[in-house]
């Protein structure tokens, strides 16, 4: 029966669906987490919580990121917490696989290892406005 063949493939391509999001999840364990609002932090910082291992509280708003520039030692995990003080911005950067959303009012965290030294540019990847394609900051790693 047609019926009963649209029924299968279509409940096939549900379940390969399911598991690729599962497959997608334990493979890339580093996915941008959100965490949920409680109170967001308004001042961009960067901590050290010890010699290999950073937080940096980044703040975008049009049309920058604060901190602008991050020093970082090679070798440390860098725990990205994002968020927004205005409109939707994104922070990418492509080297390291870093692709999160800044929202007001949202905490987004991103968890990366900096292994090699080098210059690591940040830039906004979601339209934000006149000032969006000068939108950038850096992480320099040495
Ligand atoms: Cu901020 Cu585009």
């Amino acid at each position: 029966r047609f019926e009963k063949r649209v029924l299968m493939i279509s409940g096939a391509l549900v379940a390969v669906f399911i598991f690729s999001m599962l497959y997608a999840r334990s493979k890339y364990n580093d996915l941008p987490a959100c965490i949920p609002f409680n109170k967001t932090y308004t001042e961009p910082k960067v901590t050290k919580l010890d010699d290999k291992t950073y937080q940096v509280f980044a703040v975008a708003q049009m049309w920058q990121f604060q901190p602008a520039q991050i020093y970082i030692p090679v070798g440390s995990d860098v725990d990205f917490y994002l968020t927004s003080k205005d409109v939707v911005h994104g922070f990418f950067i492509s080297e390291k696989n870093v692709n999160m959303m800044a929202v007001y009012g949202n905490i987004n965290k991103q968890t990366v290892k900096f292994d090699k030294p080098g210059v690591y540019k940040i830039t906004c990847h979601e339209y934000c406005g006149t000032g969006h394609q000068n939108m950038q900051a850096e992480v320099i790693v040495n």
